[in-house]
């Protein structure tokens, strides 16, 4: 099946799972259901979902022993982005073509959705044990990866060296660096998310960590080029493409596909879709 297909699919499949598993907006408090109903089923792209469930079809297994994990990733990634867009950080008015959250409900209201996202993704994580054939000690090393993958080390420590830049040095390994914690570790995670609870070995493993990475660098690259070329807000933080310029930045973005490629040439002719998301990460438009 070609990539597009499939992610439309898997899309659709994330997207009524979701639909069907989040609180209900009447259900009290029903504010806060509003307002995470409000941020989550709002057309994202559900990417990283959908990688976890890649990788349970490249490692020949149905994706349904990783969906509710799947979504709870889906879950952390809105946390991330509500809180991101705080007028105390990135402090954006628009988000997926709508009003950002704190917009809508106020910031008070924005920091307890994305406070209830995380606890919530975590929840669906650990649903993932009540699923036949998967192991729950899995579930453990699951969630002991997402809660690193999201720590100081990484996403967390990459957003705080994001909005610290006034005081950072602009060169690209510092740039890749951030990025590299902001983005790629959450992207990393959802690879492994689906590797862990399948039992892939420690060599698919690694090659899929290195394809998360490199997917990664190169999806926050283009994400910059895209903010920069829709004009948005971003004063003068010192993104990639303000450095290097867009015609340099798109060449980098470009060497991370060729290398998130040749990283997983381990699983040969079954890693097709990978290959295709890797060219989708540096020509998306949106
Ligand atoms: C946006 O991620 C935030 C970044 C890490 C660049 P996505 O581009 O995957 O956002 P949605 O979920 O599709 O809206
Ligand atoms: C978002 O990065 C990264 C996380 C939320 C962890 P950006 O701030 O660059 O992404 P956009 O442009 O708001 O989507
Ligand atoms: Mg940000
Ligand atoms: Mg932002």
């Amino acid at each position: 099946m070609e990539l597009s297909s499939y992610m439309k699919e898997k899309k659709r499949i994330i997207d009524r799972y979701l639909e069907e598993e989040l609180p209900l907006e009447n259900q009290n408090p029903s504010i806060v259901h509003r307002s995470i109903r409000y941020s989550v089923l709002n057309g994202g792209k559900r990417i990283r979902p959908i990688l976890t469930m890649m990788v349970a079809e490249l490692l020949g297994q149905d994706y349904k022993k990783v969906l509710p994990a799947a979504a709870g990733i889906e879950l952390i990634h809105t946390f991330s982005l509500v809180h991101d867009d705080l007028p105390c950080m990135d402090d954006d008015d628009y988000r997926r073509g709508k009003l950002t959250n704190h917009k809508v409900f106020g910031e008070a209201m924005a920091i307890l959705t994305g406070d209830a996202l995380l606890v919530m993704g975590l929840d669906f994580i650990c649903r993932n044990a009540q699923i036949e054939g998967v192991k729950k000690d899995s579930v453990v090393e699951v969630v002991q990866n997402i809660l690193e993958m999201l720590g100081t080390q990484k996403m967390l420590g990459g957003q705080v060296d994001d909005i610290s830049w006034h005081n950072q040095k602009n060169n690209a390994d510092f740039i890749e660096d951030i990025y590299s914690r902001k983005t790629s570790a959450l992207i990393c995670a959802s690879l492994k998310t689906g590797a862990l609870l399948l039992k892939a070995s420690k060599k698919q493993i690694e090659a899929l960590e290195t394809y998360g990475e490199k997917i990664g660098l190169a999806f926050q690259i283009i994400d910059d080029i895209i903010d920069l070329q829709e004009d948005k807000k971003i004063d003068d933080k010192p993104t990639y493409p303000v450095i290097f310029g867009v015609k340099k930045s798109e060449e980098v973005a470009h060497q991370y596909c060729n290398q998130a490629k040749e990283s997983i040439s381990l699983f040969g002719g079954k890693a097709q879709l990978f290959y295709e998301l890797a060219d989708f990460v540096v020509s998306r438009k949106k």
